[in-house]
């Protein structure tokens, strides 16, 4: 895990250096030394794994050589006693060689484990972070392909990649010099394959790597688009868009197909064509050595240890090619990761931070200016006062603002123009966390997670005891519909409560918001019509919602904003007239058309 702002801002340093050399090695490097860190804590673990891995890599190349000791120097001798000592040697580096493989796949796969779930919790500390702005530019199926495949890869890596390759090295360079020590005629013959077989391994490499990042980058726009029609699954069926979507599914799924495909036909390429080198290299060395055994310069042992050699030369090299895409496919995983985890649109902490200890006073926006997008100003020049206890209705026609009001005040979003106090302190100057415990928000959509109800009503304040959380619900009138739901409290709601009406979910939010307590109660109306019943339920479960408490509410129910001191009407981002609905209709400006666009039934009213 990385610790501290210290690593991090050093990782930061590094990575601009290495990349700013434009290296694509150096770029590689800095992967690597940051995925090091992860494995950092488990130094002594992976110390074992490591002396294991390279002291037993030793073993395997013994056997041949072993081999050729029994048959040259014992069998051919007739030491029988020898001979059956030699073989107790073998048996020993046989099971020797069995313990090393055992403690080092299951040493370097603990290491793995361990180190990826720091990482996944470090990716998903991170999510929690970044403001809302990234997830609009994000979909969900990219992120969510972020934390599991790419981890995945990365967990493949760390688990039987490094220290697995340094192994194999190690154990083609102890061939190398026991071959050498045997016969170096017939090393030379088996090395002159070499030169061809590592320039069609990095051939391989470069183009397999390629070749994978398309792989994923597809991988990742299947995903996004799987998740968002299994969301949007109703609008799909309802639009009777089943047909083309499935079409659009097909061009997305073919591409990926594709260029999995480019990948299978380097490997299909590869392998045989390491096959064919190594056979070549076994028949010369047994055509050499027939030609040098007629001669009698060479001993049956020498050769049937080099025949052993050669299968055990060219195994690891192919194993090593294997990991190298295991390796390629990692690298661009981590990149992915790392870039995410750098990813600096998180909600800054202010510098001078302030706490808001309660709400004592008033609520100021002077001259605000907002654009979610560079200067497409979404809030133009907004100035207005909340006082304590006051309760004030935002109106307006659907896009002129009124949510972006919301999501300025509650900080989801940050950079704009002008300034928003509280109690005559600065919004940015107050730590989030200080922020929320005053300032409550019930958004228009309610999400429900999956879960019991009751953990849904106490998801603003958990550990609230059972009679709060049916006092709660009482007060907002949640409980009647709640009580006869099969299980009650402890219904299982299913992922954004499906199975609940809106009405339902919307009351479910109230109680959430009750138990939640704030001085400050910000609430978006939903605009979902509801059965009269329920309509009558909403209207008083709102009434008591903002009893004691200085609201502001996004307010689309007549009854909301006739009971409202002030109402602020909204256009275009701009406010176009503050006053009460008395005042406003009188003035019948933008409020009175409003008004009548709403209820028709009021025309002779006004005017006759
Ligand atoms: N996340 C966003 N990114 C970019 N533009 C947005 C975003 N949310 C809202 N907008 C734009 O801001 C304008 C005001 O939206 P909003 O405040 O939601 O209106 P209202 O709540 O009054 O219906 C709309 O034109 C909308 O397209
Ligand atoms: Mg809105």
């Amino acid at each position: 895990m990385n610790d501290g702002h210290d690593t991090k801002r050093g990782f930061q340093q590094q990575k601009d250096e290495l990349l700013s050399t434009g290296s694509k090695k150096s770029a590689d490097r800095y992967i690597i030394s940051r995925l090091l860190s992860y494995v950092k804590p488990y130094k002594h673990l992976l110390f074992w794994a490591i002396l294991i891995t390279f002291a037993g890599s030793i073993l395997g190349p013994l056997r041949p050589y072993i081999t050729k000791l029994a048959i040259d120097d014992y069998i051919a001798k007739g030491n029988i006693n020898g001979l059956a000592l030699i073989s107790l040697v073998l048996l020993g580096i046989i099971l020797l060689d069995g313990f090393k493989q055992y403690a080092a796949t299951y040493l370097t796969q603990l290491i793995g484990q361990k180190a990826i779930l720091n990482l996944r919790m470090d990716i998903f500390r991170h999510l929690q972070k970044l403001s809302i702005r990234f997830y609009d530019r994000n979909p969900a199926g990219r992120l969510i392909t972020r934390a599991t495949n790419d981890v995945e890869a990365l967990n493949e890596m760390l688990s039987s990649g490094i220290v697995t390759i340094i192994g194999d090295i190690m154990q083609l360079l102890f061939i190398v010099v026991l071959m050498f020590f045997i016969d170096w005629e017939l090393t030379l013959i088996v090395l002159s394959i070499l030169p061809l077989m590592i320039y069609a391994t990095l051939t391989f490499k470069s183009k397999v790597r390629k070749a994978f990042q398309e792989v994923r980058g597809h991988l990742a726009k299947l995903n996004s688009f799987f998740q968002e029609h299994i969301s949007g699954i109703n609008i799909v069926q309802l639009f009777d868009r089943g047909e083309s979507e499935y079409k659009k599914h097909v061009a997305i799924n073919k591409e990926y197909r594709d260029a999995n495909i480019r990948t299978i036909f380097y490997f299909s390429v590869y392998f045989p064509l390491i096959d064919l080198l190594s056979s070549i290299a076994a028949g010369l060395v047994i055509w050499y050595s027939g030609v040098r055994m007629l001669k009698g310069d060479i001993t049956l042992g020498v050769v049937i240890s080099f025949v052993q050699y050669i299968w055990l030369f060219f195994r690891p090299l192919q194993h090593l090619s294997d990991r190298f895409n295991i390796l390629q496919t990692a690298l661009a995983s981590s990149d992915r990761i790392f870039r995410l985890l750098d990813e600096k649109d998180i909600v800054e902490e202010p510098e001078n931070p302030r706490m808001l200890e309660s709400f004592r006073d008033e609520i100021v926006f002077t001259n605000v200016w907002f654009a979610y997008n560079n200067d497409n100003w979404i809030l133009k020049n907004i100035s207005f006062r909340v006082k304590r206890g006051e309760k004030v209705a935002i109106v307006g026609s659907t896009g002129s603002g009124k949510t972006t009001i919301i999501n300025v005040l509650s900080k989801l979003y940050g950079q704009r123009k002008g300034s928003i106090t509280i109690d005559g302190t600065e919004l940015s100057q107050i730590p989030e966390q200080s922020l929320r415990k005053v300032v409550g928000v019930v958004m228009q959509d309610v999400f429900l997670f999956s879960g019991t109800i009751k953990a849904n009503l106490s998801f603003g304040k958990p550990g609230v005891s059972d009679e709060e959380i049916r006092h709660a619900a009482k007060t907002v009138g949640a409980d009647r519909f709640i009580e006869q739901l099969p299980g009650g409290y402890e219904y299982h709601v299913n992922e954004n409560g499906a199975g609940l009406s809106a009405g339902q979910k919307q009351l479910i939010a109230f109680v959430r918001a009750l138990l939640y307590n704030p001085e400050i109660l910000v609430l978006d109306e939903a605009t979902s019509s509801v059965d009269t019943e329920t309509e009558q339920l909403i209207e008083a479960a709102t009434a008591n919602l903002m009893k004691n408490r200085t609201s502001i509410i996004i307010a689309h129910r007549l009854s909301t904003v006739q009971h409202a001191d002030r109402i602020i009407v909204m256009h275009k981002g701009a406010i176009k007239e503050i006053g009460s609905h008395q005042q406003l209709l009188a003035e019948k400006g933008l409020y009175y058309k409003l008004y009548l666009l709403q209820h028709p039934e009021k025309i002779h009213l006004r005017t006759g």
